[in-house]
């Protein structure tokens, strides 16, 4: 690990050099869209690619969230095993994370036989510390379909906010988890469900209020107003919770007298965001649990699952004594909404990821959506003719435009050497202080999580030295134009240093443009800030780094949305 430059100092980080981030686990039951890379793993992956920027010694680990009721009713309707479908979605997934360039640094799956192990092994301590009881309780069984019907098979009307057709597992209307549901219904063929009984298992929520409330109030990074509704939830009183269900598929509850009894998804899945750290970090030699106690711990999540993260999860590792530490991040981001409308798979309104690498680069819609990503619960919508404005006029109009013209104009007027300057007059002195300063403005803007206006502020930065180049008027050959041509190359420098987070693809190609060896995230975060580039370097090859969208393509695929008319 380098140091940090010292003409950046990120004060938050430099207390802890050492950083665990996870993303919500995607589900090993379909294919990823833009909903889902938008709120969690594209904030993500830029972070953790800030943070290794910045000298932490961070690694991403993510997996696929493999048990579950839906996941096992869809294997059987494709008459597979659970194990290979899953199998199938996690490769899948992971192979579309890598075309939009996540850079996990390890994806496992919950269904790994070291989170096996994880869960039964945690399990086994919260019930030896007395926060494990049974309880026989009544389950719906529908008669129509003879099956059992947990979770997401029963709708109704959520008994906290009343509102109609909610999942008995979760009420999207309010974010809490209904205790029982009103006026059930089996939720594939619309029967009233008749009640079974059978023994479950439930953590002891209850035990914790107090606890989460302290861990809520003392954690300064918790974004408040989350942490405000949580409290809100804690104060209504806590229910305990069933982890059990009697299906086939899910980790099996080790206990004598619980055979046919597996854990709910949820209180398995998380815990493999410890498991998979573990199994990357001693895998390579790490002493894993030493390095995750010892990191900062982030949770990207969008919020819908805000109460499993701020509330079960917390508590089940409070309920093992903070073994594992809890998290420090919890960046909860809202939803994607798509032409204004909530995505939908049944009714096609949603873009598989893999479809839309297919029509542009990833950099477009990193860039796209970064850029309408705000730090906070809002909704972001994805909107195809702002999309087109954007990457025209924003990232190639501003930003492609700034790096084309700077690097073209000493190609052809030097022969693509870098001049040697005279003095600098007032305006060159103000565009040197911009190249000092993009570390910390930008930086700042990073440590708060706002990786949105952090994009913004780069996007200033290119646009003031289009302003400069301009100003200038190199092209007419006059005094200051070495001086204009040495500081917009470094300028450029500077650039592909601060986007490579937010477009590693485009970062590189300039870097190579700029005729720079090696890798532009080789470089430190504050060296940014530097003149790297001094007269006489030779630039490589320059051409134009995009390629504008065009309103037609747009149309074409905007008609692809939505069921087809008929
Ligand atoms: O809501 C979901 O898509 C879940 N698969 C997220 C799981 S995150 C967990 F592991 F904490
Ligand atoms: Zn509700």
């Amino acid at each position: 690990v380098k140091l940090l430059n010292s003409t950046f100092l990120l004060e938050n980080y430099l207390m802890n050099k050492r950083a665990i981030i996870t993303s919500a686990l995607p589900y090993a039951n379909g294919e990823i869209h833009l909903g889902h890379v938008a709120s969690t793993y594209l904030p993500a992956d830029v972070t953790t690619r800030f943070l290794k920027q910045n000298g932490v010694e961070a690694y991403y680990v993510c997996a696929s969230d493999d048990f579950g009721t839906p996941i096992l009713i869809q294997s059987e309707k494709q008459g597979k095993t659970p194990a290979d479908y899953v199998a199938h979605w996690n490769k899948r997934d992971y192979e579309d994370f890598s075309a939009f360039n996540i850079d996990f640094d390890y994806f496992y799956n919950t269904s790994s036989s070291e989170n096996i192990a994880f869960v039964q092994d945690v399990f086994t301590k919260l019930n030896d510390a007395g926060h494990i009881y049974q309880k026989e309780i009544i389950q719906f069984y529908c008669n129509n379909d003879k099956k059992f019907l947990p979770d997401r098979y029963v709708t109704g009307i959520c008994p906290h906010c009343k509102a109609k057709d909610q999942y008995s597992d979760l009420c999207e209307s309010c974010g809490r988890v209904p205790e029982e549901i009103i006026d059930p219904k089996c939720s594939l063929c619309g029967t009233p469900p008749t009640k079974e009984k059978t023994t479950h298992y439930f953590f002891k929520l209850k035990n914790f209020a107090d606890s989460l409330s302290k861990w809520l109030e003392e954690n300064e990074h918790l974004q408040k107003d989350v942490k405000k509704y949580v409290q809100n939830w804690i104060k209504s009183g806590l229910i305990d919770w069933d982890i059990t269900r009697d299906i086939s598929w899910g980790v099996p509850v080790p206990l004598d007298g619980a055979e046919g009894k597996v854990f709910y998804g949820w209180f398995d899945n998380h815990l493999a965001y410890i498991s998979t750290a573990l199994k990357f970090l001693n895998d390579k030699g790490i002493d894993g649990k030493e390095f995750w106690n010892s990191a900062d711990i982030y949770h990207f999540i969008g919020k819908d699952i805000v109460y499993h993260h701020f509330l079960f999860l917390p508590a089940m590792r409070l309920g093992i004594n903070s073994e594992y530490k809890l998290p420090n991040y919890i960046p909860t981001r809202g939803h994607l909404t798509l032409e204004g409308k909530k995505l939908s798979k049944s009714r096609n309104w949603y873009i598989g990821l893999k479809q839309f690498l297919g029509y542009y680069p990833a950099d477009y819609l990193r860039y796209y959506l970064i850029s309408i990503n705000p730090y906070s619960q809002d909704d972001l919508n994805f909107d195809w003719d702002d999309f087109t404005t954007r990457i025209n006029s924003e990232l190639i109009g501003n930003f492609g435009n700034f790096v084309n013209r700077a690097l073209g104009f000493t190609k052809k007027v030097f022969d693509g050497k870098i001049p040697e300057i005279e003095s600098f007059d007032e305006h060159d002195m103000e565009a040197e202080q911009k190249i000092k300063n993009l570390a910390t403005d930008v930086g700042q803007l990073m440590e708060q999580n706002h990786i949105d206006r952090a994009l913004k502020k780069i996007m200033e930065f290119s646009s003031f030295y289009n302003q400069y180049f301009q100003h200038k008027e190199p092209w007419k050959k006059g005094p200051g134009t070495v001086n204009c041509v040495f500081l917009s190359v470094n300028a450029v420098r500077t650039l592909a240093i601060a986007i490579s987070s937010f477009m590693p693809e485009s970062a590189q190609k300039i870097w190579n443009q700029l005729g720079l060896n090696g890798k532009v995230n080789d470089n430190m975060w504050g060296e940014m800030s530097e003149l790297g580039i001094s007269s006489g370097h030779d630039l490589g090859e320059a051409s134009p780094l995009f390629v504008r969208v065009d309103a037609d393509d747009v149309t074409k695929y905007k008609k692809q949305l939505g069921p087809s008319e008929k």
